[in-house]
């Protein structure tokens, strides 16, 4: 699968976002090894912090359906901005833990700019659980 393709399920994803405070849709499409691809949309809610981004969505929904790190292949990140969408930094925390560093992460808009990047690039220095051990 193309990273176009990749996101274009992102693209359809975003149609499912519920954000009536920021107006700003986010749409995320995961693709795995098996080729299943999980989709996830932003979620906001009237108290803020309650809130989910696409990303963390998709992710999360794959790992309630039995999926783990070494299953996921590509990652595509949507909005319409300017630039290609860039993660908040909760899920670039998210990410370095449960995304493999190896693979790519697509970023876009719709007018169809693409960036790749990986977790190493988004979060360089990250907090790891090696980081727990007392
Ligand atoms: N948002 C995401 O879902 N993913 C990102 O990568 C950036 C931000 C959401 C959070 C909130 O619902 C809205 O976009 C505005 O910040």
């Amino acid at each position: 699968m193309t990273a176009e393709e990749l996101m274009q399920k992102a693209i359809e994803a975003r149609a499912l976002s519920y954000s009536p405070y920021s107006h700003f849709a986010v749409g995320a499409a995961l693709l795995c090894r098996d080729g299943t691809i999980y989709l996830g949309a932003n979620v906001e809610n009237a108290s803020y912090p309650v809130s989910m981004c696409a990303e963390r969505n998709a992710l999360y929904h794959a790992m309630m359906e039995g999926k783990k790190k070494d299953d996921f292949v590509a990652l595509a990140i949507v909005a319409n901005g300017e630039h290609e969408c860039s993660p908040c930094g909760m899920c670039r925390q998210a990410l370095s833990e449960l995304y493999p560093s190896s693979a790519p992460i697509y970023l876009g808009n719709l007018t169809g700019a693409i960036k790749e990047t990986n977790t190493k690039e988004l979060l360089p220095f990250a907090f790891r659980k090696e980081d727990l051990q007392k």
